[in-house]
């Protein structure tokens, strides 16, 4: 009974010039391992649950992509979406399209370009979570021990009388300012959510239901097990009015059956240059280098990807994100990372599509 479904429709913009529209970071070797992201994160989830229940979410422009990375998937279990609209419209999506195939079916939800090393103990929380939803109507999300006021993710408020590994969650709240999330932490008892959720088919798409009745309705009559034509005319149609909302706002934010189990593994959502920074190895001088051969003269910290084997001399430059790409060369202060979003958009003014 176990299912997945994979997120892959995002664009990862903060990783520009490696990551455009055309051709997102999931789909690039960020790591430099050999693997792109989409296909490490695959593997990782075909561990303990059956390939051909690993759906696949993205816009139809990555369809060609998505298959050519992962030749063990067939088109049934790409679902592709005719317009963004976060996360909530796919994930209602595809969990319709689950539950006709299986009303047993136990899913986890997980973006397609997270940094999880350690496997075992990554299965193993899932596991524990599937055990849970299997017997409880709960709508379950990994947690991570947070460490800044970082105002880019979602916290948990655990309640602290709980002792098990799974603990009732009282509040989720999705991106608060900055001073809220620092009080959060002050408080103790908040978690990062990662973003992985885990639930029976069922109670996620009562949450839907329950919550978000007007998408709920919209996508409600059209959706079959397979690909028909009937469903891909009846996607075109309907899927660009869903409204654009991510499952955080609509469904967690609002359901009072939240649970959280705490991660027991490393977890890193590679969201920026310095994150990934921070997960690569580093030279002995502290800077992370993929695919370049270097030659570092007083040089640290410094996070730099060029094509393959290209010879970089950089001398007397610290805390620096270098991107060499054919027609793009990105030099750019570590501490500024969160701009490169900004920068796109004025390169797009200035010289046009990227
Ligand atoms: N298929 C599809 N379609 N995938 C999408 C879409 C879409 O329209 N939009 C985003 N995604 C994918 C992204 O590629 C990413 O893998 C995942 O969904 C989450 O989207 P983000 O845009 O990265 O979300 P976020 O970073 O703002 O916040 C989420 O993740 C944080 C942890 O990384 C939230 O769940 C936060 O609560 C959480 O803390
Ligand atoms: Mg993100």
């Amino acid at each position: 009974n176990y299912y997945a479904i994979l997120m892959a429709g995002g664009v990862g913009s903060r990783f520009w010039p490696v990551s455009t529209q055309e051709f997102p970071k999931q789909f690039h070797d960020m790591l430099g391992t050999g693997d792109t992201l989409i296909q490490k994160t695959f593997h990782r989830l075909a561990h303990f649950i059956p390939k051909e229940n690993i759906y696949i979410l993205t816009n139809e422009r990555y369809n060609d992509l998505v298959l050519e990375q992962l030749p063990e998937v067939t088109q049934k279990q790409v679902v592709l979406e005719p317009a963004m609209r976060n996360t909530a419209p796919c994930i209602l999506y595809a969990s319709l399209k689950i539950q006709k195939e299986n009303p047993d079916a136990l899913m986890i939800v997980a973006p397609s370009d997270h940094w999880i090393e350690d496997e075992a103990t990554f299965s193993k929380n899932v596991e524990q979570a599937f055990e849970f939803c299997a017997s409880n109507d709960a709508l379950m999300t990994l947690g991570i021990q947070p460490t800044f006021p970082n105002t880019g993710y979602g916290y948990i408020e655990f309640d602290k009388k709980a002792e098990k590994t799974i603990k009732p969650v009282d509040q989720f709240r999705e991106k608060p300012d900055y001073d809220t999330a620092k009080a959060f932490i002050e408080q103790g008892n908040f978690l990062w959510n990662a973003g992985i959720f885990m639930w029976s088919v069922k109670s996620v798409v009562e949450a839907f239901k329950g919550n978000q009745p007007n998408l709920f309705k919209l996508f409600e009559s059209g959706i079959s097990t397979y690909n028909t034509d009937a469903e891909t005319d009846f996607i075109k149609e309907n899927y660009p009015k869903a409204e654009n909302i991510s499952v955080d706002y609509a469904i967690m934010e609002k359901s009072s059956n939240v649970y959280v189990i705490a991660a027991e593994f490393d977890w890193n959502d590679l969201g920026t240059w310095g994150s990934l920074y921070d997960k690569l190895k580093k030279d002995e001088n502290n800077n992370a280098v993929v695919n370049a051969r270097t030659l570092v003269e007083d040089a640290s910290g410094n996070m730099l990807r060029t094509k393959k084997d290209k010879i970089v001399v950089i001398d007397g430059l610290n805390d620096y994100i270098i991107v060499d790409k054919e027609e793009v060369l990105l030099i750019f202060p570590k501490s500024k990372e969160q701009d490169i979003k900004k920068v796109l958009q004025a390169v797009k003014d200035k010289f046009g599509e990227q």
